[in-house]
């Protein structure tokens, strides 16, 4: 029982976690299998609001808050994880840019088709050398008499080739660190922009991830998002917002997995009687279900602050940081709890298993959250 949770947003969570077992569950263990971009259930996502939740209504988005978003996140990946990474970021990055720092025209383009799904949006930072070192970008934007050319490579894009618009930093200020980046809108099909096959990853096979490049991709003049040289900063705002639905993806994972091994160790029986009664088993339950619910506590508290205005750098970091934490330990605990059926794909722990790995890596690694977190806890001090 979420007792935080207003009546009406546990009746939004109720529907959508109907809509996630009917009708995405039952399409994820093929789409793994073959993998390919789910355009039809994102499709009905879109229809139900999930594509554009806090996007406001006049730009065609749900018009709902930051704690809503992170509730029905949590039930898309409980249903599966490729769905929700899609939604996490086509949500969290692309649109709430756009939202806080578009300009009025940028926002009438684009916010309508994306919130409605009927456009997927990109975020692209990582470069094949540089992921955690977000600031050691190489990719150049240059002026020229009525716009930019983009040159450089991005990697590990989430819905690449897929996706119609691609926020992508760029540096406009060779000396400027992380003051010399800028920020682009750039829309598929736009000519020097190229994909790269899309990677054979470990697990969430239907969120397509490619590489790009770009060479003399020219750009029309505001194709500028946000101020000149201030795109990392925009990034860094925005991850924060973005690693609040990793940590809601994360605990949906992970509560996927949890009911499956409670389901499984209910009715397996070993030394005549369900494995649950031993203790072995119970105690690993009772942790899983311990940080669970921790880590859902920490997003949602963060959300809750963030919806208040308040600046969530720490505790987004700490949600994501626990909740992607939590999530590769449950879902090993499942595998673990399930034995040799854990380990099979008869059973979808094993795909939880795997899907979760990257919680602790994409949006920022474990190592960078708990920098951020460490940076934050010295700047709150020596204030
Ligand atoms: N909010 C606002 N401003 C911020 C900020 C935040 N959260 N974080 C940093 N800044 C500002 C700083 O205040 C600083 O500004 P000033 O110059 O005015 O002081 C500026 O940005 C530079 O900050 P740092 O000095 O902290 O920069 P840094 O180079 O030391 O790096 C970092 C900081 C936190 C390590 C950063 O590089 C980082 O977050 N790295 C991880 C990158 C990441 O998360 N990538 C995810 C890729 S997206 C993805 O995975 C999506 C997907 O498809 C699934």
């Amino acid at each position: 029982m979420d007792l935080a949770l207003s009546e009406e947003l546990q009746l939004m969570q109720r529907s959508v976690r109907e809509f996630a077992r009917e009708q995405i569950y039952p399409v994820a263990g093929e789409l793994d299998r073959n993998p390919r971009f789910p355009w039809e259930t994102l499709g009905q996502m879109g229809e139900l609001g999930l594509l554009g939740v806090t996007t406001p209504e006049e730009y065609g988005g749900a018009g709902l808050d930051v704690l809503s978003y992170v509730v029905l996140l949590e039930e898309i990946a409980a249903a599966d994880a490729a769905h929700s990474t899609i939604m996490a970021v086509t949500n969290g990055l692309p649109q709430s840019m756009l939202v806080t720092y578009g300009t009025e025209e940028q926002k009438r383009r684009y916010l309508p088709r994306l919130a409605s799904g009927e456009w997927i949006g990109a975020f692209c930072l990582s470069e094949p050398h540089c992921g955690s070192d977000a600031a050691a970008i190489r990719t150049t934007a240059r002026r020229t008499a009525d716009g930019w050319v983009l040159d450089g490579s991005k990697a590990w894009i989430t819905s690449g080739g897929e996706a119609q618009l691609y926020v992508v930093m760029a540096k406009t200020d060779e000396k400027g660190g992380p003051r010399g980046i800028s920020c682009f809108l750039v829309e598929k099909g736009t000519a020097g922009m190229e994909f790269g096959k899309p990677e054979e990853k470990l697990g969430q096979h239907a969120a397509i991830t490619t590489g790009i490049s770009f060479e003399g991709c020219e750009l029309p003049d505001d194709a500028l998002l946000g101020p000149e040289n201030q795109g990392f900063i925009l990034s860094m705002s925005s991850l924060d917002g973005g690693r609040l639905g990793i940590a809601a993806q994360s605990v949906g994972i992970a509560r996927a997995a949890f009911e499956a091994a409670l389901d499984y160790a209910s009715e397996r029986e070993s030394f005549g009687e369900p494995i649950r009664e031993h203790q072995g088993v119970q105690f690993k339950l009772a942790d899983m279900a311990t940080r669970i619910e921790a880590a859902r506590l920490l997003t949602y508290k963060a959300a809750w602050l963030r919806d208040r205005g308040y600046r969530v750098t720490r505790e987004a970091s700490m949600a994501k940081l626990f909740a992607s934490e939590t999530a590769t330990f449950v879902t090993d605990a499942a595998v673990q709890i399930f034995g040799g059926y854990g380990y099979s794909r008869d059973y979808p722990v094993e795909r939880y298993f795997r899907d979760a790995r990257v919680t602790t890596i994409y949006e920022g690694t474990s190592e960078i959250q708990r920098m951020v977190i460490g940076r934050q806890l010295y700047r709150e001090r020596e204030r």
